[in-house]
């Protein structure tokens, strides 16, 4: 019999093997929910399923490992908590691991992906938004995509808002557990900061509220991820008047245009996100692109422009004034009139294998700095881009440890590295993650150090391939530095249930 067991947990995935295992799964949950759910075929998906790869491939944002055999044994698409709790504890039963999945955006695959035989739990189903405008906050379950939310709030109220990331398909369960950052970060900080309460099943399979889960599991899940912790099922959110934030009830508005010099300067904006890309092929062109928002409207801001960067010659006519959800729809890639559904629409088309990693820059790089960087960007053969991000403003009045995210005062941007192409072969993954460890490495003298911190939500697992740390741990503290700095230890401590 116990050797029966260790066969299981080794060999699961050799097909006799992992029938069992499904067949023991399917009978646990069966006993477990004891009729108390959904039919059984509308919950669990296996791999002999038909159903199996639509469901698995219907969020993943990454295609690069479309033949991993990483894949899970069993998805699970719950609709009720009660069938997460009878999940986790038939998969701790069966030496099965989780993984959590609520916009499957993440950058490494990591809830869909494991080396280990898993349980995906697939929350897709679990993306419903209450908003209650008498007190100003709303629950939204996990899964519901920031689209979804944005959405939502338009509906309900002409004067909130929520900062959030701003890409629509982003899942708010994943998005708030690793911070998430948006074109309100210098107004408003981080969506995370913006969490008053939570619902969690730890690994036990008990549900928890914020009181219950207490001050410590509460600070670790806002930023410093949530899967250590549990399955987040909803975060209770504070929204933002936007008419408190505005002078007089202004449109939000912003322009496009612009010169490398002034990224290291500009402060008036809430937003002046710079994205500076090649063309996507061989042609070896460059630009810069300035998408920045100005809390206001525009009479307030060319006199503005003018006192601080008259060389731009910012004019009226270079802007547009928009409403917050009409500037969700310009910054989420539509046009600013588009109708509001199509933030509903979490099918993108914007999928194609990448790698990204992140940097956080305190100095300002010296012109010939840049000018080596747009050289690397140009020369790469696919779409290859840096995205910088403002910081300031609020995040520079936020202290390090308020919340595990510690990224905020002295930091002037955060950049992105991101390439991205469309032949999904071994061979292509490598030659373009060979492109994003040469910028990586050539940016070197000009980002933070001790330690060179990284953004989590831009999760790249290069980041604990020291090889001079061998044990688990000591392999963790490498990106759990980079991630957390100082606040990586507190993490560790808190963290005692892994899923
Ligand atoms: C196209 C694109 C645009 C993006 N734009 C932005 C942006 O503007 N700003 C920004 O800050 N970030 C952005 N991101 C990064 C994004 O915030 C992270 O990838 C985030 O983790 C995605 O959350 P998710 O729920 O969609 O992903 P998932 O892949 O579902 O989850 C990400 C991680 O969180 C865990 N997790 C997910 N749900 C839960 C849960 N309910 N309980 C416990 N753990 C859970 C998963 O296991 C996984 O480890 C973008 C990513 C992409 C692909
Ligand atoms: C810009 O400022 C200068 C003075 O510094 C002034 O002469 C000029 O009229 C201003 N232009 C605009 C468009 O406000
Ligand atoms: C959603 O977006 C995708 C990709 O752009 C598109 O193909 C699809 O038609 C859209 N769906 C709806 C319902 O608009
Ligand atoms: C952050 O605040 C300090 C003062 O506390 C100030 O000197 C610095 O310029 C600010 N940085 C940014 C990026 O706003
Ligand atoms: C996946 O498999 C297909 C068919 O076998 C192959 O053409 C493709 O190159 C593979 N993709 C990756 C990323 O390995
Ligand atoms: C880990 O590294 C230390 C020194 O860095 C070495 O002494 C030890 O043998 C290594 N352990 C393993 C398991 O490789």
């Amino acid at each position: 019999m116990s050797y029966l067991a260790v066969f299981l947990i080794l060999l699961p995935i050799s097909c006799a093997a992992s029938t069992l295992v499904e067949k023991k799964f399917n009978e646990c949950l069966m006993t477990k929910l004891d009729g108390n759910s959904e039919s059984i075929e509308k919950i669990i998906f296996t791999t002999s399923s038909s159903l199996y790869t639509p469901v698995l491939e219907s969020l993943e944002q990454n295609p690069r490992w479309l033949n991993s055999s990483r894949k899970p044994l069993i998805i699970l698409t719950p609709f009720h908590e009660i069938e997460i709790q009878a999940g986790i504890r038939c998969s701790r039963q069966l030496g099965l691991q989780i993984r959590i999945r609520s916009g499957g955006h993440d950058y490494e695959g990591l809830s869909y992906l494991s080396k280990d035989p898993f349980v995906m739990v697939d929350l897709i189903n679990m993306r419903s938004i209450q908003v209650n405008l008498a007190d100003e906050t709303a629950w939204v379950q996990a899964s519901a995509s920031l689209g979804e939310l944005y959405y939502k709030i338009s509906k309900a109220s002409k004067v909130h808002g929520f900062p959030a990331g701003t890409c629509p398909s982003v899942g708010i369960g994943g998005h708030i557990s690793g911070g998430g950052q948006g074109v309100k970060l210098r107004k408003h900080g981080l969506a995370a900061d913006h969490v008053v309460d939570a619902y969690i099943i730890d690994a036990n399979g008990n549900i928890h509220d914020r009181k219950s889960m207490g001050e410590d599991v509460f600070w670790a899940i806002r930023g410093g991820s949530a899967t250590s912790y549990g399955v987040i099922l909803a975060w209770k959110i504070r929204l933002c008047s936007m008419l408190k934030e505005h002078w007089r009830n202004e449109p939000t508005m912003l322009f496009t245009g612009g010169n490398t010099q002034h990224m290291n300067s500009m402060r008036i904006f809430s937003s002046e996100r710079v994205v500076a890309q090649n063309s996507g092929d061989k042609s070896k062109t460059f630009k810069a692109t300035f998408n920045s928002l100005f809390l206001g409207g525009i009479e307030r801001l060319i006199p503005l422009m003018n006192e601080s960067f008259q060389e731009l010659g910012l004019q009226g006519k270079d802007c547009t004034e928009m409403s917050w959800i009409q500037s969700v729809l310009f910054f989420g890639g539509f046009n600013k009139d588009d109708p509001l559904e199509l933030l509903l629409n979490r099918t993108t088309s914007y999928k194609s294998s990448f790698k990204a990693k992140s940097d956080f820059v305190k100095e300002p790089i010296p012109k010939t700095g840049l000018e080596g960087a747009w050289k690397i960007v140009s020369e790469e053969d696919t779409l290859a881009m840096l995205l910088m991000d403002p910081y300031g403003g609020r995040m520079n009045e936020t202290s390090e440890s308020e919340t595990p995210f510690p990224h905020r005062k002295g930091n002037l941007y955060n950049i992105q590295y991101l390439v991205k192409w469309e032949v999904n072969s071994k061979e292509a993954s490598k030659k373009h993650e060979e492109w994003a460890k040469m910028i990586y490495k050539y940016m070197t003298p000009y980002v933070s150090k001790s330690p060179r911190a990284s953004y989590f939500n831009y999760k790249d697992l290069d980041l604990g391939q020291n090889k001079h740390h061998n044990t688990s741990y000591s392999k963790a503290s490498v990106w759990g530095n980079k991630y957390f700095k100082g606040n990586f230890r507190r993490l560790a401590q808190n963290y005692q249930n892994e899923i």
